[in-house]
């Protein structure tokens, strides 16, 4: 880290040494579509990109236009075999990668922000938070709706007491990418149409490097299925489909207001699973027990066109995507922007508590501020592996087609060995955690 003392500066000491005028030497892996956004964030506060990585020439090109200084890589494990001298590393590539950008750079102690999901699968989440708890260095997942007023009001109504003792949620959201019929895919914008894996292969552009794209991934011809992002999202050897997608960022919303860690078993249901495709709807219900002084309670997750059966009969406002709390003394909905406490006449005299919540200097700011001072992030890899996990169990009980039951400290599902082969992937030469 390079940067004028804080005593030099005249300026407040602040904790781990080190103080807001540092400026960090960051590396951006992934610099295109999500990471075009993360670069920006990233260097939005004077800090040196000192390396960029894409498998992308031209996005790579575009990035290394604003940022002259930084050298260029297109293959990460080049890039963590040359670069010394930097203190932390954004990682915003496909999910199938987050993992493998982001092990070596805990390794070497680095902070790191990660685009979410945290990673592909459940090992890997598990991996990952193990990582950054040895490591002990700033971490923050890409899940920039928890840094909002709204989610930081809905967390206290709930925990203050609003609604009472919740024992039911529901999280909605109505986007339908993902396997279904031609004529679904058009009712419901889906930005690309397929069945199953082409038999035919096409050129990758000359500016895509498709086997770094695949990394871990078996060996498949290139097609325009599959890329530009974000067509790749619903390939299991991927991406995780809406339910770790979207999930990140919509059961983000229980899992912090409810205190939700690991769940004790997993349901789900949709159409019949595919080997390679994830599904356009689904739903998933996962049972938690008790959480401190917070009853047990119930958590579904439905996308695409499955909805709760109280949305489905008119009981709540219909709201395209929503998080609904029900508790003993009334019900919360919820999206990315506001809230409501329902029924409406009950709670027409209600008074909110005053707020007790710290309100977010910014998503990425609260990463910045962690690396350079050691405050805490909202988001770090340990919260956030917890609700990556969660996010692909649901995927996982949808593909073994069973109620899971969760052994969180084991990592398995006690009544499911065929579970596992969902659980972790198979990892190709030259790119093993
Ligand atoms: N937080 C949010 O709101 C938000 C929004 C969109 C996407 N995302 C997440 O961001 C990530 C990227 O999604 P996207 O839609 O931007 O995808 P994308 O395919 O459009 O962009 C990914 C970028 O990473 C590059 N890339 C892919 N594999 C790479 C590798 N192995 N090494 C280096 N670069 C690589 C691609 O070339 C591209 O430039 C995903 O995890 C996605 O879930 C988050």
């Amino acid at each position: 880290m390079r940067g004028a003392s804080a005593a030099a500066l005249g300026l407040p000491a602040l904790v781990r040494g080190q103080n807001l005028n540092s400026k960090l030497q960051i590396a951006v892996i992934g610099v295109g579509g999500r990471g075009a956004g993360n670069l920006a964030e990233a260097a939005s506060q004077g800090d040196a990109i000192v390396a960029l990585c894409d498998v992308n020439e031209n996005n790579l090109k575009s990035a290394a236009g604003k940022h002259k200084e930084a050298k260029t890589y297109i293959d990460f494990r080049v890039m963590y075999g040359e670069l010394k001298d930097y203190d932390a590393v954004v990682v915003s590539t496909a999910e199938h990668t987050h993992a493998l950008a982001t092990l070596p750079a805990l390794k070497a102690r680095k902070h790191v922000y990660c685009e979410k999901p945290l990673t592909h699968n459940v090992r890997e989440a598990r991996l990952i938070r193990e990582a950054a708890k040895a490591a002990k260095v700033a971490t923050q997942m890409g899940t920039q709706i928890h840094a909002t007023s709204n989610y930081r009001r809905v967390v206290e109504l709930v925990q203050g007491g609003a609604i009472g003792d919740v024992t039911e949620v529901h999280v909605w959201v109505s986007r339908a990418w993902g396997l279904q019929t031609p004529e679904e895919a058009a009712r419901n914008g889906d930005i690309v149409t397929v069945q199953g894996r082409p038999a035919g292969a096409e050129t990758p552009p000359d500016y895509f490097h498709w086997d770094l794209f695949l990394g871990p991934a078996a060996e498949r011809p290139f097609h325009s299925v599959y890329f530009p992002g974000p067509k790749w999202y619903r390939w299991w050897d991927f991406g995780s489909g809406t339910m770790s997608d979207l999930g990140s960022h919509w059961n983000d919303l229980p899992f912090w207001a409810l205190k939700l860690d690991a769940p004790l078993t997993i349901e789900a249901a949709g159409p019949p699973p595919h080997a390679e495709l994830a599904p356009a709807s689904m739903s998933a219900t996962y049972e938690y027990g008790a959480r401190g002084t917070m009853p047990p309670c119930r958590l579904t997750w439905h996308q695409g066109s499955m909805k709760p059966k109280i949305w489905e009969e008119k009981g709540i406002p219909q709201w395209g995507d929503g998080c609904l709390f029900i508790g003993s003394k009334g019900m919360l909905l919820a999206d990315y922007g506001k809230h409501v406490l329902l029924p409406e006449d009950k709670f027409r005299d209600f008074k909110r508590q005053a707020p007790s919540i710290e309100e977010s200097i910014g998503h990425h700011a609260e990463w910045l501020r962690a690396c350079k001072t050691g405050a805490p992030t909202t988001c770090h890899f340990e919260y956030s592996g917890a609700l990556t996990e969660a996010n692909h169990l649901g995927n996982v009980a949808y593909r073994c087609g069973k109620k899971l039951v969760w052994d969180a400290a084991a990592l398995k599902a006690t009544n499911a060995p065929e579970a596992d082969a969902f659980l972790a992937r198979q990892y190709r030469k030259g790119w093993e955690i």
